[in-house]
């Protein structure tokens, strides 16, 4: 019998607007974007404070079941159809703007967010179709998203999450996990899973990179997680990226939490630095990362796992404002900078 293998993409930071979010998008296009190679990505866009990627690119909803008095069933198959705005509706998103109001209850799961998913208990039932969720770009680009929510009536509820107790094995990571096991048990198509993180690696950041790092080594997932995930079945090939911009604080404090992920977590090497934006010559930032990292360095693997991404003003830096990423030759570069090849 055959073994379905899924691959986990994460994007973390200590610092926020260092490319995260940019990386991710790029990931999953390119993925998909051979649309004969058979991959299916699924973009979760984690960070719920509200930069929501509903907001930043150009996604339409999807148009959920309805139960006879009109409410939406999260419990129900893919429609297959999504909401289209019409042509004189004006920029901001139609499902924005019926929801503005400070207070105003929204109608749950309309439209659908990754918060609809984590607000479930732990649903081994398995009855809620987060595939039915998904989202897709005006440009049908082959992703499928799941965006934050940006509503005000959701973040109040969204900072729960990041004040609460964190130790490298919490309840995010949990409610996550099931999300993505309700998804890929209903869709078996999903091939990937690419995780845009809210910036900081002491909470969210690192119970997802622990995760990863018990994917990668083939452990079992401790009790209250999914069972089935790295058996005959099911394996998860895990590539976790933690992005940083080239200067020093912002690299240094990168490098100490790469330090600090080899401590109480032996083994987890699979956390790849990645430097973006950069404008200087690869040697120049290579060298710093060196200095700095200074004792760590060979503990790390670092020369080995420092990647590099230059400045590209006119792809990747007008993703959100153009609400789309243009891929050109550079951008199709980014295919081996991010393992996507294999
Ligand atoms: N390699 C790059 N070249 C040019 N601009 C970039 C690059 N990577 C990211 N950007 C730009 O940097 C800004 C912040 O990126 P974003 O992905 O939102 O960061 P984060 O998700 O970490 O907060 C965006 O305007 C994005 O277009
Ligand atoms: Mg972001």
């Amino acid at each position: 019998m055959s073994s379905r293998l899924l691959t986990l993409h994460t994007f973390a930071s200590v610092k926020g607007g260092v490319g995260k979010s940019t990386l991710a998008i790029a990931c999953a296009k390119l993925l998909a974007a051979p649309r004969d190679a058979g991959r299916h990505p699924v973009l979760i866009d984690c960070d719920q404070t509200g930069t929501s990627l509903a907001d930043g690119l150009r996604l339409l909803p999807p148009v959920l079941a309805r139960s006879p008095d009109g409410a939406p069933v999260l419990e129900a198959p893919p429609t297959g159809e999504h909401h289209r705005p019409s042509p004189d509706e004006p920029e901001r998103p139609a499902w924005r703007a019926a929801f503005s109001g400070r207070g105003r209850a929204r109608q749950p799961f309309d439209p659908p967010f990754l918060n609809d998913v984590m607000h479930q208990s732990v649903d081994s039932e398995g009855t809620l179709r987060v595939d039915a969720m998904l989202w897709r770009h005006e440009q049908d680009d082959g992703v499928r998203y799941l965006p934050s929510s940006p509503l005000d009536t959701d973040l109040a509820d969204a900072l729960r999450w990041i004040e609460g107790e964190h130790d490298g094995w919490g309840e995010w990571a949990q409610r996550l996990a099931w999300g993505i096991d309700r998804l890929i048990r209903h869709d078996s198509a999903v091939t990937d899973v690419i995780l845009d993180l809210p910036p900081g690696v002491w909470g969210i950041g690192h119970e997802v990179h622990a995760l990863a790092n018990t994917l990668a080594h083939g452990h079992s997932l401790p009790a209250g997680y999914p069972e089935g995930w790295n058996t005959d079945e099911l394996r998860w090939r895990v590539n976790p990226f933690l992005v940083t911009s080239p200067d020093r604080q912002a690299l240094l404090s990168a490098l100490d939490y790469l330090g600090f992920c080899l401590r109480p977590v032996p083994g987890f090497r699979g956390l790849r630095p990645l430097v973006n934006r950069t404008t200087e010559a690869p040697e120049h930032i290579r060298r710093r990362a060196r200095l700095l990292s200074g004792d760590l360095r060979a503990q790390l693997g670092l020369d080995e796992l420092l990647v590099l991404v230059s400045e590209m003003e006119t792809t990747l830096g007008r993703v959100f404002l153009d609400g789309d990423l243009g891929v050109d030759e550079k951008v199709l570069e980014l295919r081996g900078v991010l393992r996507l090849v294999p």
